[in-house]
């Protein structure tokens, strides 16, 4: 059975390190440029699957040299690719910066990432799976066409609504479980959203719209986790940070794994904790992604 299917974007990652982010208006000078997989929707696929989770993934690539790199390492981590489809365009990319205390700054060009539409979604059965993974790197109308779909075939549908925009209330009437960081919280909800007490009140509001579990990442804070019934503060581990690009893909794909193999939401939320800290030591995007043993080992 294929536990999780992802629908989303696939980015090859044009990544610099620089001692600092840029002015407007200056250049300055950075390390060598590195291309490495990412993609939220890509990242947080190889994050499940590196759990040992059987994943599919649906997407599209362009006609560039960009789009069989990134599926030859989605392959090569284990996720079925055979829904992803290549467009006559450029394959999705993200500009990165990332500064000397390993905080990042993108810039996303779509390409055939903008392109995903509700007939790919179609394409593959929902009946192998048990959980669907959404981001927004797709286009919206997409993402919440597969939440339908999802819906009606009883799967577990969480949605990572990043980057941040305003959301149509039928998506979130379509959402089990939200995984927004602070930021997207606050633009959701029109909140200010800077410490855990407003990262609740707000969370409470998106609730009211059919959401039934909210889990707001916190960096280096943890998470907040929030249902109806519950509100729980989940410390995460302190590590050396490298980089934290893609440390949240690294949160949602541990956490999918964990609720799949029926750990309790506040053990989800801790294991996600594990394999968000974990990205976070290691340089880009997928290669920082932790595999199973490596999160074990690490709470032990
Ligand atoms: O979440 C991290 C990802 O965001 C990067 O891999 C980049 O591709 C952007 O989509």
């Amino acid at each position: 059975m294929n536990n999780v299917l992802v629908i989303g974007s696939l980015n090859a990652d044009l990544v610099v390190k620089s001692p600092r982010f840029p002015q407007p208006g200056e250049t300055i000078s950075g390390d060598d440029l590195q291309i490495i997989p990412g993609g939220k929707g890509a990242n947080q696929a190889v994050a499940a699957a590196r759990q040992g989770v059987k994943t599919t993934m649906i997407g599209r690539v362009g006609s560039d040299s960009f789009g069989p790199f990134l599926v030859e390492n989605l392959k090569s981590n284990d996720v079925d690719t055979s829904h992803i489809m290549k467009t006559d365009s450029a394959t999705g990319t993200a500009i990165i910066v990332v500064d000397e205390n390993g905080q990042n700054s993108i810039v996303l060009s779509p390409g055939a990432n903008g392109l995903v539409t509700p007939a790919d979604v179609d394409s593959a059965s929902f009946l192998n799976s048990k959980l669907l993974l959404l981001q927004l790197e797709i286009p919206t109308l997409t993402v919440l066409h597969a939440a339908q779909r999802a819906c009606e075939h009883g799967l577990t549908v969480i949605l990572n609504p990043a980057p941040a925009k305003p959301l149509p209330a039928e998506l979130l009437a379509n959402v089990d479980i939200l995984i927004p960081n602070e930021s997207e919280l606050s633009l959701l909800t029109g909140l200010p959203v800077n410490d855990a007490s407003s990262a609740e009140v707000a969370a409470k509001e998106i609730l009211k719209q059919g959401v039934k579990t909210v889990i707001v990442t916190l960096g280096s804070k943890g998470a907040l986790l929030i249902t109806s019934t519950q509100v729980k503060h989940v410390d995460t581990f302190k590590v050396n940070v490298v980089d934290t690009t893609a440390a949240g893909d690294a949160f949602i794909g541990g956490f999918a794994s964990a609720i799949l193999n029926e750990k309790s939401l506040e053990e989800s939320v801790r294991y996600g904790c594990a394999c968000g800290a974990l990205a976070t030591t290691k340089f880009g995007a997928q290669p920082s992604l932790p595999t199973k043993e490596e999160v074990e080992k690490f709470m032990a």
